[in-house]
C-alpha cells in the first residue's frame, strides 16, 4: 500500500518556495520553446515562465538544439526578447556579440584588455540533450541526462517522434487553481478515470504501471474487442507482443509525454504559486501525417477531459482545512512518486 504526499506539503509555502529553489533547478525539463528551432534561428524563452525564469536562448543543433544563457556576460542585460535570425546574438546595451556557440565574437571596449575574452565571459550553456527529437534541459541536474531517460526511453524508441512535428495551432495553455503536485497526483491515479471520465474509460482496457527511477510509465490496452487503432510497436519493444493503445510517460517533476495511435501529447506543468498551475499541451503528429494538423475531435476531446478534471482538482485545493483529517489515505497502487521527496522507506 503507497501514500500520497503528507498534507502539509500541499499546504507549505516554505516547501513551495524550497521546490522553487532545489528541486526543479536540479531537475530535467521538456523544453517545449525548442521543439521546432529554424534554421538559423536563436529563440529565447524562459524555463518554467513565472516559477523557475531561467533566461535561455535555444538554437537548432545537430541531434536536437542547443542552449545558452539568455543573460549577457558584460553586465547582465538580457541579451534577446524575441526570435533572431542571423549568425551572431548581440547586446543591446553595449554591443557585445556572441556566435552561436557562446563564443564572445566582439566587445566593444574590451578591445586592449588582456586575457579576454576569459571562460566566463562566454555564455554558459546549460546540461542539455535530447532523445526522440525531444529537447531537454536543466540549469543543474542531479543526474546526468543519459540516466534521466534510462527508465522510458525503451519504451518510446522507434514510436516516431523523431519524425513528428508541433501543429502549433492545436497548442492549449490552461491556469488552474491546484497545487502543481496534484496535477501530478491526479495524472498518475487511474482509479479516478471511470467516475471522473466514463467516456475516456469506455476507450481503455487493461491498464498497468511501472515505476521507474525518476517517473512512471502507465500503459493502456484497448478494451476487449475492441478493434480501434493501436500504437505501431518495432520488434524490439519491450510490449511487442501485445496490442497498446497509448503510453503515457510521466517524468519528475513536470513533464508528461503520451504516446497514442495519431501521435504524441506532450504536458508541462508550470507552479504559478502554491495554489495555482499553468500547464501547456503540445501536440505532435508524424510529419507524413495524412491530415493537417491534429484533428478537432482530438482536441475537443482533450478539453472535455480537462474540463472534468479541473473541478475535481479545485475542490480538493480549496475545501475547508478538516481538523479530523490530515491528507489522503493510503492507496493501492499509487505510483509512489513522493518518493522523488522522500526516501522510500518514508513514503512507503
Ligand atoms: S550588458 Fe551586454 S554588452 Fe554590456
Ligand atoms: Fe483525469
Amino acid at each position: 500500500m503507497s501514500h500520497a504526499l503528507p498534507a502539509s506539503f500541499y499546504r507549505s509555502r516554505d516547501l513551495f518556495e524550497r521546490t522553487r529553489e532545489l528541486v526543479f533547478p536540479r531537475s530535467w525539463h521538456l523544453a517545449l520553446d525548442a521543439l521546432d528551432v529554424p534554421a538559423d534561428t536563436a529563440r529565447p524563452f524562459r524555463l518554467h515562465e513565472g516559477f523557475l525564469d531561467e533566461p535561455l536562448i535555444a538554437l537548432p543543433g545537430e541531434g536536437g538544439p542547443q542552449f545558452l544563457s539568455n543573460v549577457c556576460t558584460h553586465r547582465a542585460a538580457l541579451l534577446l526578447d524575441a526570435p533572431r535570425t542571423g549568425p551572431t546574438i548581440r547586446c543591446a546595451y553595449h554591443g557585445r556579440c556572441f556566435d552561436h556557440a557562446g563564443r564572445v565574437v566582439a566587445a566593444p571596449g574590451f578591445d586592449e584588455l588582456a586575457d579576454f575574452p576569459g571562460p566566463s565571459d562566454h555564455l554558459p550553456a546549460p546540461p542539455s540533450g535530447c532523445f526522440a527529437g525531444l529537447p531537454f534541459v536543466s540549469p543543474d541536474p542531479d543526474v546526468s541526462f543519459v540516466d534521466m531517460i534510462q527508465g522510458w526511453a525503451p519504451f518510446v524508441a522507434g514510436l516516431g517522434l523523431r519524425d513528428a512535428a508541433a501543429d502549433p495551432d492545436a497548442d492549449r495553455e490552461f491556469e488552474v487553481a491546484a497545487h502543481w503536485a496534484l496535477y501530478v497526483d491526479n495524472y498518475l491515479e487511474g482509479l479516478h478515470v471511470r467516475f471522473v471520465h466514463p467516456s475516456l474509460a469506455r476507450s481503455i482496457g487493461r491498464y498497468a504501471v511501472f515505476p521507474f527511477p525518476g517517473g512512471v510509465l502507465q500503459v493502456a490496452g484497448p478494451p476487449e474487442g475492441n478493434d480501434e487503432p493501436v500504437l505501431e510497436l518495432p520488434d524490439e519493444h519491450p510490449f511487442s507482443d501485445n496490442r497498446i493503445a497509448a503510453i503515457y510517460v510521466w517524468l519528475f517533476p513536470a513533464t508528461m509525454i503520451n504516446v497514442y495511435p495519431w501521435g504524441v501529447s506532450l504536458n508541462v506543468v508550470t507552479p504559478l504559486d502554491r495554489d495555482t498551475i499553468e500547464f501547456t499541451v503540445v501536440f505532435l503528429q508524424p510529419r507524413d501525417s495524412p491530415t493537417t494538423g491534429v484533428t478537432r475531435a482530438i482536441i475537443t476531446d482533450l478539453e472535455k477531459q480537462i474540463g472534468e478534471d479541473i473541478p475535481i482538482w479545485e475542490n480538493k485545493t480549496y475545501h475547508a482545512r478538516p481538523t479530523l483529517c490530515d491528507g489522503d489515505g493510503p492507496l493501492p497502487e499509487f505510483r509512489r512518486w513522493c518518493q522523488q521527496f522522500y526516501a522510500a522507506e518514508d513514503a512507503a
